[in-house]
């Protein structure tokens, strides 16, 4: 196994094509932040067995913060009081509070806020002037929106049980794959291309 990520670390550091997808070598490889036995790559967030929350194996702890969230005058579609599961598991490491290496039951010692050399990812807490997540996306709430194709609009995915699906962080970011979009994008925002697939501007 640890040659195979080797094999994969080392096509992406000579730059093959841009399809390449992988945790290793990424900003989300803490393998060579902290110790684990076998110097585990997906621990911090997947555990195979007696995860902490089934879906998706997910093996953080989750983050105790109360979040703001994005409120306008202009806002058409619904959005929740307090960011569902799944975009509160990136705001588990995100808020720059919760310990990074709190994965399984262990509490972990190091957070973006603290000790851990990240400060440019966190989010804290404030969620009031970053773009609106679990919101619905309602195209019928707001013409500005390109029409939804279930649970994905073009290539991104909507999240949630349905009918109406919802915006995660999971929508714009490929948790990962850093390279190749940068910034772990799902999509190319180059000339605005990512904000357009979405809204008819
Ligand atoms: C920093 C956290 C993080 C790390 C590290 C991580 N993942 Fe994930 N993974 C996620 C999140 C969040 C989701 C669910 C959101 C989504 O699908 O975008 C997910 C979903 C998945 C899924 C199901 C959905 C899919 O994309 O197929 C698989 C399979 C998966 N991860 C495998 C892995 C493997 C294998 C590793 C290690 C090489 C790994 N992950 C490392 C955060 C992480
Ligand atoms: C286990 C902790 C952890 C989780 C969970 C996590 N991240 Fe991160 N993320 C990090 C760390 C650590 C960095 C690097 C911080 C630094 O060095 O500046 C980072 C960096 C990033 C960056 C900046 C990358 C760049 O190139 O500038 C983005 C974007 C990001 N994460 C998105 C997400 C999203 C979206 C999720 C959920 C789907 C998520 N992260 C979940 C720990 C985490
Ligand atoms: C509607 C799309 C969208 C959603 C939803 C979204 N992001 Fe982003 N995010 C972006 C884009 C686009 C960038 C790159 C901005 C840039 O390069 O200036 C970005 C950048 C980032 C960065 C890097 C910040 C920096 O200054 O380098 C982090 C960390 C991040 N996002 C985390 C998250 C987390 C966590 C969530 C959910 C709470 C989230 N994002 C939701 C589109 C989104
Ligand atoms: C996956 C779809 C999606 C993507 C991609 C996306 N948005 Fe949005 N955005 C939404 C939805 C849904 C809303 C809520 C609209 C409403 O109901 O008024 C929203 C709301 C907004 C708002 C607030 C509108 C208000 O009335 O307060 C702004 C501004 C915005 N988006 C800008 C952007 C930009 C800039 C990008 C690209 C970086 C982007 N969006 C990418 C779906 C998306």
């Amino acid at each position: 196994m640890r040659s195979l990520f080797a094999a994969t670390a080392l096509l992406a550091v000579l730059g093959s094509s841009a399809s390449a997808q992988t945790v290793v070598g990424s900003s989300h490889d803490l393998s060579d932040d902290f110790t684990t036995p076998d110097n585990q790559v997906c621990i911090y967030c997947h555990a195979p067995h007696n995860a902490l929350v089934a879906v998706p194996l997910w093996n953080h702890a989750s983050t105790a913060q109360t979040f703001t969230m994005y409120s306008s005058s202009t806002l058409d579609n619904t959005i929740a009081g307090q960011p569902s599961s799944i975009s509160k598991q990136c705001l588990s490491c995100h808020d720059g509070v919760t310990n990074i290496d709190a994965y399984g039951v262990g509490a972990g010692s190091e957070n973006m806020g603290t000790t851990f050399p990240g400060s440019g990812a966190i989010m804290g807490t404030n969620l009031g002037n970053d773009h609106p997540i679990s919101i619905n996306y309602d195209n019928t709430a707001d013409p500005g929106l390109n029409a939804p194709s279930g649970a994905g609009v073009g290539t991104l995915p909507l999240f949630g049980a349905g009918p109406t699906y919802t915006v995660e962080c999971g929508t714009c970011h490929n948790t990962h794959d850093q390279a190749t979009y940068g910034k772990f994008l799902r999509a190319s925002n180059n000339a605005s291309s990512l904000c357009l697939t979405c809204h008819n501007k």
